[in-house]
């Protein structure tokens, strides 16, 4: 089995380590950062607490706050124009995901033009971004550490994932102390975005002894950290292992890919612009089960990892251990109870069925599926 392992060359985890990107991005040759953040007052006062890191080090930022949930082409577009007309020489995004995948975007137009939907697909670009940090402010997107990102494309709700290794940030953040004030749905969306990472990379077919050491520490991390993080935002400990949770699951799917849980997400982020984490949340479970005759030994693996399953069960009933852990631990956390509760509506599940099996992210899950398997999984978390 060969192993082909991408990951950010710097990666920084565990409190205070965001005061550490000021000398880094000088490293990196960084005199004018452009400064990547959601819009709203939150991404602006993470901006504004980047640029006063990058100060100190003698750099100065232009901020673009723009960043939306599902980032949009032409959010990225809009940002790429702004790079280029600031004269700036490295990227800094500080936020969740959909910051980061925009930073991304604007990353690769920024050296290689064209439109952003060009590099739909593998490896398109020919010309390595500009030097580029990633400061996560959710312990579950593990965009971050990846090569990946994913647009929407609001003319059709339609997702489109780039994969490519220029994409993959100099530098990734994971602080804990930039995600304290972090409200707890978002805590509980993004924690189990996280955990869906770590499972599909473990049950991958694309998985190797390297992922599967990251994934199987942040699905024991994630069990054990979780539900204290969203039940106490203040609760610095649970925030750094849901950062190593985060960073190692990251790492894990970044090189084992992911399954049918992201293939199934993808379309009803687009439709409904539903968080991402929280449709990986609804639909899990039900993954796992679909795919259990398959994997039952990774995902009874899994249940001891977490405490649910025993040594001495069967693999079966180590599995079923494992769907009732994840029903029991979205309960908890405040996950809802299924996707009709989310807003979603049925007379669409057939079209995001069909959707759902076209999606390429879904190619590493252990059991093939047609149309009509998926439509069945989506009609069990309804
Ligand atoms: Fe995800």
């Amino acid at each position: 089995m060969n192993c082909r392992y991408y990951i950010p060359m710097l990666n920084l985890v565990g409190r205070g380590s965001v005061s550490e990107i000021g000398k880094e991005a000088r490293i990196l040759h960084g005199t004018k950062a452009f400064v990547v953040a959601s819009e709203g007052d939150v991404g602006e006062a993470q901006a504004k607490q980047v640029a006063d890191i990058l100060a100190a080090e003698g750099l100065s930022a232009h901020l673009f706050c723009e960043a939306v949930p599902n980032p949009t082409v032409s959010v990225v577009e809009k940002g790429a124009v702004r790079y280029r007309d600031s004269a700036c020489d490295i990227i800094v995004t500080v936020g969740g995901g959909s910051a980061i995948d925009t930073a991304k975007g604007i990353g690769l137009l920024a050296t290689n033009g064209g439109n952003i939907a060009d590099y739909d697909g593998t490896n398109k670009s020919r010309h390595a971004m500009p030097p580029f940090i990633a400061i996560s402010t959710t312990a579950g997107t593990g965009s971050e550490v990846t090569q990946f990102a994913v647009i929407t494309n609001e003319d059709d709700h339609m997702k489109f994932t780039i994969v490519d290794w220029h994409l993959t940030p100099n530098v990734s953040v994971n602080d804990p102390e930039m995600m304290l004030s972090m409200p707890s749905a978002l805590t509980a969306a993004t924690g189990m975005d996280a955990l869906t990472h770590a499972v599909e990379a473990y049950v991958s077919k694309g998985a190797t002894p390297v992922t599967d050491a990251k994934a199987y520490k942040a699905v024991e991390l994630i069990g054990r950290s979780l539900r204290e993080a969203v039940k106490d935002g203040s609760d610095i400990d649970a925030r750094e292992n849901m950062c190593y949770a985060s960073f190692l699951a990251g790492t894990a799917f970044n090189n084992a890919g992911l399954g049918l849980t992201h293939a199934m997400s993808h379309p009803l982020g687009g439709k409904y612009n539903l968080p991402h984490g929280l449709c990986n949340a609804l639909l899990l479970p039900h993954v796992v089960k679909y795919n259990m005759d398959r994997a039952s030994g990774r995902y009874s693996e899994l249940a001891v990892a977490v405490g649910a399953g025993k040594g001495w069960h069967t693999e079966r009933e180590n599995c079923e251990s494992f769907i009732r852990f994840v029903i029991n631990l979205g309960r908890e956390i405040e996950i809802p109870d299924g996707l009709s509760e989310a807003g979603v509506k049925s007379k669409d599940l057939e079209a995001l069925a069909e959707e759902a099996a076209e999606e390429a992210i879904g190619a590493p899950n252990p059991r093939p599926y047609t149309a009509q398997q998926v439509l069945d999984v989506y009609k069990a978390a309804f």
